[in-house]
């Protein structure tokens, strides 16, 4: 057994490292069942012992590439055979909760449901949801700094974190556990690992603004004919609802279509006909079950009124709440096409009728039949677009064949290069971004100059090169260093 290995062993205990064959039995990713690569993969259970593991990699110009809970959508996670996992599945606890000062300390590998659980307890909430939250850790989402369906109301992790520690590659802790909300004492060192990808530094704690929670919710679904009714729907209710609009999701006819189908989800009534052009789910939550409940009523009303939505469904229940969220948050529907081109681009609300039919049009000069189907949260600026150039390529049965995202063949990776252009091309002339909240990861790297200057690259590329001067954190996510 080699060297370090051993020396891995000594740290974490022999049960705690898994050979290359054990990290075989794990999937690749959430969505790759396609076995793990990796040399070994190690599970630390305390912040000494990460900075232990990192301090002798760092020693033996040993790679490493942190795990947390691999649903990320960039390859951010994506380890080669000599690279070690640093996987925090152990650091999972939620070390407290302080109710007056409403702050949350937690360990990098807490799940993100059981943080918002924990802060329902106190009658307290935290800012950012998505889709992977029984799945996805916070160190997660703090090293691609999340966003998710509440970014209009609360921001994105970035927003949320007040203290943060964080192991270097050399292995020293720098322990920020900051918890006030007022704190200029230089430089804010967190806001560089936040976003990070794990490449300046691995995150094992940290602090968690959170805020009254909100327990009334009041969730319509609307229907639009056109694209200027979206925009000036957003308008009126961001004004009329203010402070407790909480979602602005939009979803295109495809997607529509797509996630209500009842042949395809076995389940799904449309709870509106399945022709309109685009559709939006608005959520308002507060705190006054009578005042909040006319408010969103009110608005709807007057949404209708000036011909602003063509059609709404306001849910009377809890059930209803949740099949509306449902066909937003049946992402796993369009990942069943194979292969999918995923992508979380922003731009100026102004552009984006534009922009889609731009999108679609020049895919469909390469596959006629292709799928584009767009989504996403309209009120960031930020739209989902996932491009499936062979449709009749679809899962029906994920028993029988499971999803696999991001694994291409040579013939799809070729595919893969011709869409990306279509779909960050266009961006740089309209102030847009390649990435909106998934991050650059691997998958888009070599896209980064379409929306970051060379001058913010070498800048990236001094930080990286002082804060990991081996470049063993991470290597080849987000940038190269040549
Ligand atoms: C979502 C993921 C794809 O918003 O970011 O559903
Ligand atoms: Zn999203």
């Amino acid at each position: 057994m080699s060297d370090i290995i051993e020396k891995l062993q000594q740290i974490v205990g022999p049960a705690q490292v898994l050979s290359a064959k054990q990290v075989a039995q794990r999937a690749t990713h959430f969505w790759n069942p396609s076995p793990m690569v990796a040399r070994a993969l190690v599970k630390p259970a305390t912040v000494d012992q990460i900075s232990d593991v990192l301090r002798t990699c760092f020693e033996h110009g040993q790679s490493v590439v942190t795990h947390g809970g691999v649903t990320g959508l960039a390859d951010g996670e994506k380890s080669t055979s000599d690279d070690i996992v640093l996987s925090l599945e152990r650091l999972n606890q939620i070390e407290s909760v302080d109710a007056v000062n409403r702050t949350m300390t937690v360990q990098a590998g807490c799940v993100l449901q059981s943080i918002h659980e924990a802060a329902n307890d106190c009658n307290l909430l935290y800012g950012v949801d998505l889709g992977a939250r029984g799945s996805c850790t916070i160190g997660g989402n703090i090293s691609t700094n999340a966003g998710g369906l509440s970014v209009l109301r609360y921001g994105m992790t970035r927003d949320q974190i007040l203290g943060l520690e964080v192991v270097l590659a050399d292995g020293t802790v720098i322990t920020a556990l900051n918890s006030l909300i007022k704190n200029n004492t230089g430089y804010d060192l967190k806001q560089l690992f936040i976003g990070s990808e794990g490449t300046l530094g691995v995150v094992t704690r940290a602090v968690l603004k959170l805020r009254p929670a909100t327990p009334t919710r009041n969730t319509a679904i609307v229907a639009f004919n056109t694209f200027e009714q979206v925009t000036e729907t957003l308008a009126l209710v961001s004004r009329e609802l203010n402070a407790n609009l909480n979602a602005f999701e939009i979803i295109w006819n495809d997607f529509y279509r797509l996630s209500t189908n009842p042949d395809i989800t076995g389940t799904s009534r449309a709870p509106l006909t399945r022709d309109y052009s685009a559709y939006a789910i608005i959520e308002s939550r507060g705190a006054s079950v009578e005042s909040d409940k006319q408010q969103f009523q009110q608005t709807l009303e007057e949404l209708l009124e000036k011909d602003l939505i063509a059609d709404a469904v306001i849910a009377q229940s809890e059930t209803e709440q949740k099949d509306i969220w449902q066909i937003r948050e049946n992402v796993d529907l369009s990942l069943r096409h194979s292969p999918l081109f995923v992508y979380d681009i922003s731009l100026p609300v102004n552009h984006m009728e534009a922009y889609v039919d731009e999108i679609r049009t020049n895919t469909k000069k390469h596959w006629p039949d292709a799928v584009v189907h767009a989504y996403g949260h309209l009120a960031d600026c930020n739209l989902h677009i996932s491009i499936a150039p062979k449709p009749e390529n679809f899962i029906r049965d994920t028993q029988q064949q499971p999803i696999r995202i991001q694994a291409f063949n040579e013939e799809e990776s070729k595919w893969y290069e011709t869409v990306n252009r279509i779909v960050f091309e266009p961006l740089a002339s309209i102030g847009g971004s390649i990435s909106a909240e998934h991050g650059i990861g691997l998958l888009k790297k070599k896209y980064l100059h379409y929306c970051v200057s060379d001058e913010e690259i070498a800048a990236m590329r001094l930080l990286k090169k002082s804060l990991d001067p081996k470049g063993i954190l991470n290597p080849g996510k987000i940038l190269d260093m040549e």
